[in-house]
């Protein structure tokens, strides 16, 4: 049996994660530590609740006594890192934070680790720190450019990012001067049930269903690689089984399609939904949809991000052929999944949207421009 602490397990992929793992691991002690930013949500949580197993901890990732008592009493052996702030345009608007806890809050937890589990007389036989980061840390990609691999150089181009890089660096260096035993994954562009509405595909989806214009940024050419969220975690299962100390995976879709090709999609699927189901149309009145007019009529261009970076692609040759990694979901299953998990579950999106970030969005990102 292990004792896990999962940093960030009320955001998205954490809160995924932690039902997975519950449901994969049922005998693991599972206690979940969470600062409960605006991305964080205990109701995400909700079907945990009650499990013997399980216990949640409001606290910060940088709080050094809360992280040290928590990892002597619970006698945590197994350290999955997901806390972290993540959206790249919010690190334009207010990058401290990201500096806050993905940089100085990862290096608590490196620290605390490192003492707990490597200069204690108490400490466990075996111990693993698994690091979640994220493919931005590579850059950008042109169009001819091969996918990026494990040894792709770090050209981080947002604050986002480069906290991100940093804070992988730092578990690197961890492992190389003091012998904590770490892993590391980037991933690709993640979607699916409980993500934040300020990413591409939910704000996409919510704006749809409530006639609000749909945000294109640029030319909407820009490129991503999509990973369904439960893919992802089986990614960061197989890390954890059976991957090497110290060395870093790459964990992805196969799946590169350009934001307005997403878009577009998004707007097909939600038509033929509302033409299949007529009690949408009360349910969501303000959807062009509810009228019979085409969802596309919401695309809205607005000014570009700043710095946006133009392509993300995933080599995950090493996951595949080192831990047996692929993905299960196709693009088209997990879109229709997240589709009907955002139709069915609208008191969940109502209740998160942050009101000041949506003005700070619409005033810099608006149509025009
Ligand atoms: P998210 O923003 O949905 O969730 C982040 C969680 O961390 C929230 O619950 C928040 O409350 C918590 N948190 C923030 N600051 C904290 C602090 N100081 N102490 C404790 N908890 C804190 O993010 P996500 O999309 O679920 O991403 C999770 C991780 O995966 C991040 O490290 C991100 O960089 C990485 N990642 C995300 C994607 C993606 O597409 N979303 C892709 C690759 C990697
Ligand atoms: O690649 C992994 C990364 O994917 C993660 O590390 C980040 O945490 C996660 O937020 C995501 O970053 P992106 O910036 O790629 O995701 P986002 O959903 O913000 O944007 C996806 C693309 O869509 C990007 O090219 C910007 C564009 N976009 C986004 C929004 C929110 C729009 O065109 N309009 C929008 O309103």
């Amino acid at each position: 049996m292990r004792s896990l602490l999962v940093t960030g397990g009320a955001g998205f992929i954490g809160s995924n994660f932690a039902l997975y793992w519950a449901e994969k691991y049922p005998d693991d002690r599972l206690v979940i530590l969470d600062a409960l930013t605006y991305a964080g949500n205990k109701a995400n949580l909700v079907e945990l609740e009650g499990l013997d197993t399980y216990r949640f901890v409001h606290g910060d990732i940088g709080d050094q006594a809360l992280i040290e008592s928590l990892m002597l009493d619970e006698k945590i052996d197994l350290i999955v890192h997901f806390a972290a702030e993540s959206h790249v345009d919010r690190s334009i608007h207010e990058p401290d934070a990201f500096i806050q806890t993905n940089v100085l809050g990862t290096h608590n937890l490196l620290k605390v680790a490192r003492e707990v589990w490597l200069e204690r007389d108490d400490a466990p036989s075996w111990h693993r720190f698994q690091h979640v980061s994220t493919d931005e840390v590579y850059g950008t990609l042109g169009p001819d450019d091969p996918a990026f691999t494990e040894s792709t150089a770090y050209a981080p181009n947002s604050p986002y990012a480069a906290s991100k890089a940093a804070s992988d660096h730092l578990v690197r260096a961890y492992h190389h001067t003091f012998g904590l035993q770490v892993t590391t994954s980037n991933c690709s562009n993640n979607y699916g049930p409980y993500q934040f509405p300020e990413k591409l595909i939910p704000l996409m989806i919510v704006n749809a269903l409530t006639g609000k214009p749909m945000p294109v940024y640029g030319d909407g050419s820009n490129i991503r690689d999509w990973l369904y969220v439960d893919d992802h975690c089986r990614g960061i299962d197989l890390v954890i089984e059976k991957g090497a100390i110290g060395e870093t995976y790459n964990i992805g879709g196969n799946n590169e399609w350009t934001n307005i090709d997403i878009v577009k999609q998004i707007c097909t699927h939600i038509d033929n939904i509302f033409a299949a189901d007529s009690e949408l149309r009360s349910t969501f009145p303000d959807a062009p949809a509810a009228a019979g007019k085409p969802t596309e009529s919401l695309i809205t261009y607005v000014k570009d991000r700043l710095g946006h970076d133009w392509r993300y692609a995933i080599d995950a040759t090493r996951a595949t052929n080192e831990l047996n990694y692929e993905p299960v979901e196709t693009f088209e299953s997990g879109l229709q999944r997240t589709l009907k998990w955002m139709l069915d579950n609208e008191s969940w999106w109502r209740a998160v949207m942050d009101g000041s970030y949506r003005d700070w969005i619409e005033k810099n990102y608006s149509a025009g421009e």
